[in-house]
């Protein structure tokens, strides 16, 4: 393993009625909470009602920052700023989903910075300063409830980008009750499935290293969500698979998993660019790249892709020779997300081929990627033409 520390300061707050903990978690000093929220979800399922109780018994003044978009946008980000400015906030409250948290990451960096929030998202300015935030986490995906991530969009120039700085873009606290997830729509339910498995790709594709504990604790969240998805697809509403589903998704990108080697995140880096030209979901982009990430890339390491075949998708290895058994490990992955109705290819989104080097341009823009196998533009053709 590479030296590492772990330190997450996140406060996990997991479990049902766990947002009566809201008041003791907000410091009592706060006076102007700014709530950030999306497109409605919390209001037709009640837990803006919930959450505004909340506040209003705290005596601290409601600043709100509605309509958040999936795939947050930049200028969202900076109506949040500016309201942050104007309203003297001195605490920051995200009600959503990945992308909602995302957005209030770079809010409460962006309004203790003068210029730009875009120059925090392309690292041209680090942070210095930021407004604590909490999170009531409403879908289960990113990971963002407890990690220092936010992917913000800037759609004028057609660019999406992750960024974070520890300790400023952490939580300070999360809420997560499965049953603020109930409501999650079935499409959203499988994305975040979806997304969570690839959060653990990410990780385990990494160079050779000692890191068998961590292969097995990945191996065995991938199992966990594998058994689970279809369940949870049968039944929206149990209680007890969202709460799985909710925890597999926070274990799978909060750093546990992570100890000891840096992940590949190249698929990611090339989704965030495909999505930053025709704003897909993020997971639906994952869905259809990510198989083929693995084809493309097999033989770097085909003992690494026949260990995820042999130990996670249960291929039996007998009298075939390892790239076979690799390969049909990444067969039966396509199948699995396909059985649960995820997409395939780029045309399930009329994506053609006429914007190819546009996003091969966005995802090369900070040069090439890739910890496990670098990346070049020829690379990222290749997988985009594999995804058409
Ligand atoms: O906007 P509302 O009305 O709330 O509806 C949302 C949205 O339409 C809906 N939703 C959320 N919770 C719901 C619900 N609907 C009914 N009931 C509920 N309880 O779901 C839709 C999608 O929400 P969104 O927040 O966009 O989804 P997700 O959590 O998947 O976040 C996606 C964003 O996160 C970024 C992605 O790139 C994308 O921009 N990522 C962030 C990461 C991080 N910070 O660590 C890592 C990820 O890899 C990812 O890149
Ligand atoms: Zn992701």
């Amino acid at each position: 393993m590479e030296q590492f520390v772990f330190h997450n300061p996140t406060k996990l707050i997991f479990g049902k009625d766990q947002l009566e903990k809201l008041s003791e978690e907000i410091p009592s000093d706060v006076k102007n909470v700014l709530l950030v929220y999306g497109g409605g979800s919390i209001k037709k399922n009640g837990l803006y009602d919930q959450v505004v109780n909340k506040l209003n018994d705290m005596n601290v003044t409601i600043t709100e920052l509605a309509g958040v978009e999936p795939n947050p946008r930049l200028a969202t980000v900076k109506k949040g700023v500016q309201l942050a400015k104007e309203n003297n906030i001195d605490f920051l409250l995200a009600v959503g989903g990945g992308s909602v948290i995302d957005a209030t990451k770079t809010i409460a960096t962006g309004a203790k910075y003068d210029g730009d929030p875009w120059d925090l998202v392309t690292r041209k300015a680090t942070p210095e300063d930021a407004i604590e935030f909490g999170t009531v986490l409403t879908l289960a995906a990113t990971g963002s409830e407890m990690n220092a991530g936010s992917v913000i969009t800037n759609w004028e120039t057609n660019e999406k980008y992750g960024w974070g700085a520890p300790p400023f873009t952490n939580p300070k606290f999360s809420i997560l009750d499965p049953t603020n997830t109930l409501t999650v729509p079935r499409d959203q339910t499988i994305y975040g499935m979806v997304d969570m498995m690839s959060h653990i790709f990410e990780q385990y594709f990494h160079q050779p290293t000692n890191a068998p504990v961590q292969d097995r604790m990945a191996e065995g969240v991938l199992k966990t969500v594998i058994e689970t998805a279809p369940k949870l697809l049968e039944d929206l509403e149990s209680y007890e698979h969202r709460e799985t589903i909710l925890y597999a998704g926070t274990i799978a990108l909060n750093g546990m998993l992570q100890m000891g080697y840096r992940g590949d995140w190249a698929t990611h880096n090339i989704e965030h660019a495909v999505s930053a030209v025709y704003d897909i979901p993020h997971a639906g982009g994952l869905a259809i790249l990510f198989p083929n990430w693995m084809k493309h890339n097999v033989d770097h390491n085909v003992d690494r892709f026949k260990q995820l075949a042999v130990r996670v998708f249960e291929v039996d290895p007998e009298g075939k020779d390892d790239r076979t058994v690799a390969l049909e490990g990444i067969d039966k992955l396509r199948e699995f997300w396909t059985s649960l109705g995820a997409p395939e290819r780029l045309a399930d989104y009329d994506i053609g081929n006429d914007q190819l080097d546009l996003i091969v341009d966005r995802a090369m823009k900070r040069g090439p990627f890739g910890n496990f196998k670098e990346l070049h533009d020829e690379d990222v053709k290749a997988i985009l033409e594999m995804s058409l």
